[in-house]
């Protein structure tokens, strides 16, 4: 399968697969706070993730690149990023490390965006010559190193072995020097896996979690063997979000994606301990449907649904939200509570 056909085949699946309807966040609500003492024009949205000081909480998850025919797609979000002040992640570069011919795909990202903050995607396969030259190639402002081992696995072509990842990860940190995020993909990511990369000197870390775009299923589509009972696989964003405790959140920075809807959602992750929140399938949504105009007035409503959420709470900052009570129930409740972490 060729690299670039792939790339675009996850476009095409990703778009058709999208789980719109319910998902963890519809599990955590907020008490009602109807003294909030604040008013509506004091909410700010800047916040502070992987040493960023990011204008806002959304940042453009990693989504592609590396065929010709993406290069219109990352534009079209690049654009979006900077007309916004929005952080922005490629797609894996791995396909530009093996064929540079396709790497205009994803450096019309900082074409567009020159002073923008841009973030280089690698896979934990990749050398530490591969991890600098995917920085170098869009004069990247951090990297992400995604994991995403059950999509390797369900993929017809994927990896198999997984061997070495903790330490080839803990050799990138040492030698790039920009900020590293690490990843997960839509699959969640536990306490113990948050643990082993703060002990390997991780302190930026994605949770990306279950309830939007969905690996399993994309790659079960593509597959003429598909393995449907692992379309359930992994922790919710808002589960691995409970993962992170206190100890946790002291040592590194949590960043949430997987089924962000809306700005309230974005405010839940935030008052769940997220310093940023990732979207990544209900952008590519939009850009493939509606014109740059149109997608930049979506961005305006999800900031406007922020700071609605954060003036109802009283929060003028979004780092002062994980001081903010939550109430958990339903399946991500039981489920946290078996984790520990009710
Ligand atoms: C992705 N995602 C992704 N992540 C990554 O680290 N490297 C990659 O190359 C890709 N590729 C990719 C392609 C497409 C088409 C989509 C939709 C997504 C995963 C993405 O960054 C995010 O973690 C998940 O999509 C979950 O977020 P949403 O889509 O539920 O907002």
């Amino acid at each position: 399968m060729e690299r670039s056909q792939r790339k675009l085949d996850h476009i095409r699946h990703a778009l058709a697969t999208v789980e719109t309807g319910a998902n963890s966040f519809d599990d955590v609500s907020f008490v009602p706070n109807s003294l909030p003492n604040i008013g509506y024009e004091q909410t700010r949205l800047d916040t502070e993730f992987a040493s960023f000081r990011l204008p806002s909480p959304l940042i453009i998850n990693a989504m592609t690149g590396g065929a010709h025919s993406t290069t219109q797609i990352n534009q079209k979000l690049a654009i979006i990023a900077r007309e916004r002040q929005l952080a922005m992640a490629v797609g894996s570069q791995m396909a530009a490390l093996r064929d540079p011919s396709v790497a205009a795909s994803y450096q019309i990202v900082r074409k567009e965006n020159p002073r923008g903050i841009v973030l280089a995607n690698v896979g934990a396969e990749a050398t530490v010559e591969q991890a600098r030259a995917a920085v170098d190639m869009l004069e990247a402002d951090g990297l992400q190193i995604h994991l995403n081992v059950m999509q390797e696995l369900l993929m017809p072509e994927g990896d198999r072995d997984f061997s070495g990842y903790l330490e080839r990860i803990q050799q990138i940190r040492d030698s790039v020097n920009v900020p590293i995020i690490v990843k997960e993909v839509g699959f969640g990511m536990a306490k113990e896996t948050m643990r082993k990369l703060i002990d390997s000197g991780i302190t930026s870390i994605d949770v990306g979690g279950r309830g939007g775009t969905n690996f399993a299923k994309v790659e079960n589509r593509r597959s003429a063997q598909p393995l449907s009972m692992f379309e359930d696989w992994g922790l919710t964003t808002v589960e691995s979000l409970l993962e992170a405790d206190g100890e946790i959140h002291a040592q590194a920075s949590i960043m949430a994606t997987g089924g962000v809807r809306h700005g309230l959602d974005v405010v839940k992750a935030v008052c769940l301990g997220a310093s940023a929140v990732g979207v990544a399938g209900a952008l590519l949504r939009l850009v493939h449907a509606h014109t740059i105009e149109e997608c930049l007035a979506e961005v305006d409503g999800w900031h406007h649904q922020i700071r609605v959420a954060m003036t109802a709470l009283g929060l003028g900052q979004l780092a002062d939200g994980i001081k903010t009570p939550v109430l958990i129930t339903g399946k991500t409740a039981e489920r946290a509570r078996l984790r520990g972490r009710s």
